[in-house]
């Protein structure tokens, strides 16, 4: 049977609310179907990244003052990291700031988006162009949401549990190289699930604890650091070279998913981390075949290379024109931040990952 969300009884169960809160909702498109019909005043966004504009911003703000929100409203935000964001951004300037509560759908909301109170929207091309650092007054989690969620945007948000696991703990990382992906998906894949239930109950609770245990470590260092001046770059790992794999397939006109780039950066850092940080090769090989099995080959040519390269000393992260910066590996668990890598050793590391 069909999840379906519940927004009052979560309400009902969430803390610090008193139950006497005007409530107002936006979601998407595809994830409406996900909730319980309510009465409370909902806005259904158009789904997807290319709609992460300022107009659907501008939506939700005259959605909010058609109902008479005040300060003391909440928004709750039901959906992926595209209704986060925005309404997170909504809700951060409507009237100078109100409460907002993120219920992630997808396992990139849920590990990534909802926790560390970045929001923001795309503008002019460019990605989280416009936003604000505002978190939410809480963020509640239903792994359920993941049942109806495509393999393709599984596989985005895993990447970065793995990241989590990565540069946050050598005992996550070993729960997730226990937790067998393509079987999960394959039940998930199952026509007749529903016969398969004992299995899957027990990978539901499985996934439930690992996404606890990876929104923590996130959480943990954005507490450290939440205006990403030190330790929260460690956040960054795998996305120097994720992000130019992620633009140069933009501009291609084939789109990567981020997750997808992610885990192809990842490699491609670890490759870097084992050269010039002293990680142990093991967990190179590990998360390669980690990449080829669930993700399948890289499809890059050698033409990509110096476009790459560019990409990255243009990258926002780096302190020094002409520079390059990583955060590497020296252990799992042991991030370090502000890591210079030569042009040299970054194209064999990216050659490595179209190798494989
Ligand atoms: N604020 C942050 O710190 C942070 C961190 C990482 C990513 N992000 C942002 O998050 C966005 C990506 O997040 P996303 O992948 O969740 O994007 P998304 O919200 O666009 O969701 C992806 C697709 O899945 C659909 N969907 C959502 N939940 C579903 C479900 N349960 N079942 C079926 N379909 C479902 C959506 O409608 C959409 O079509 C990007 O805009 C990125 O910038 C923000
Ligand atoms: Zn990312």
């Amino acid at each position: 049977m069909l999840f379906k969300y519940d927004i009052q009884e979560d309400l009902q169960n969430t803390e610090g609310l008193n139950g006497d809160e005007q409530v107002l909702v936006i979601t998407d498109t595809h994830t409406r179907a996900l909730i319980r019909p309510t009465d409370y005043p909902t806005l259904v966004l158009r789904a997807g990244e290319a709609h992460k504009n300022l107009h659907s911003v501008e939506k939700i703000w005259d959605f909010l003052h058609t109902h008479e929100a005040t300060r003391k409203s909440l928004l709750v935000c039901i959906g992926g990291g595209t209704v986060t964001d925005m309404g997170g951004f909504a809700a951060a300037t409507y009237k100078r700031g109100m409460r907002y509560i993120n219920v992630p759908t997808t396992l990139l909301a849920m590990v990534d988006a909802s926790t560390g109170g970045k929001t923001g929207f795309d503008h002019h091309g460019l990605k989280n162009e416009i936003g604000c650092f505002y978190p939410p007054f809480a963020t509640r989690i239903h792994s359920e949401f993941l049942q109806t969620l495509p393999p393709e945007e599984f596989l985005s948000g895993y990447a970065e549990m793995v990241k989590h696991a990565l540069i946050g703990s050598a005992n996550e990382y070993k729960h997730l190289l226990r937790f067998d992906i393509e079987e999960y998906l394959a039940y998930q894949a199952h026509p007749r699930r529903d016969f398969l239930l004992p299995e899957m109950h027990n990978y539901s609770v499985e996934l439930a604890g690992r996404i606890e245990a990876s929104i923590e470590i996130k959480a943990n260092i954005v507490a450290q650091d939440p205006r990403e001046k030190g330790i929260r770059k460690a956040l960054n790992f795998g996305h120097t070279i994720g992000h130019a794999l992620e633009a140069t397939s933009f501009i291609r006109g084939k789109q990567l998913r981020h997750g997808y780039a992610v885990m192809q950066g990842l490699v491609g850092e670890l490759y870097l981390s084992c050269a010039v940080a002293g990680l142990n090769k093991k967990v190179l090989q590990q998360i390669s075949h980690l990449m080829i099995d669930a993700y399948g080959h890289v499809d890059y040519a050698c033409e990509d290379m110096d476009r790459l390269l560019q990409l990255m000393a243009q990258d926002k992260k780096n302190n020094r024109a002409g520079e390059i910066n990583f955060t590497l590996l020296q252990k799992v668990g042991e991030p370090i931040v502000d890591q210079v890598v030569n042009k040299e050793l970054i194209q064999e590391a990216v050659e490595y990952v179209f190798s494989l």
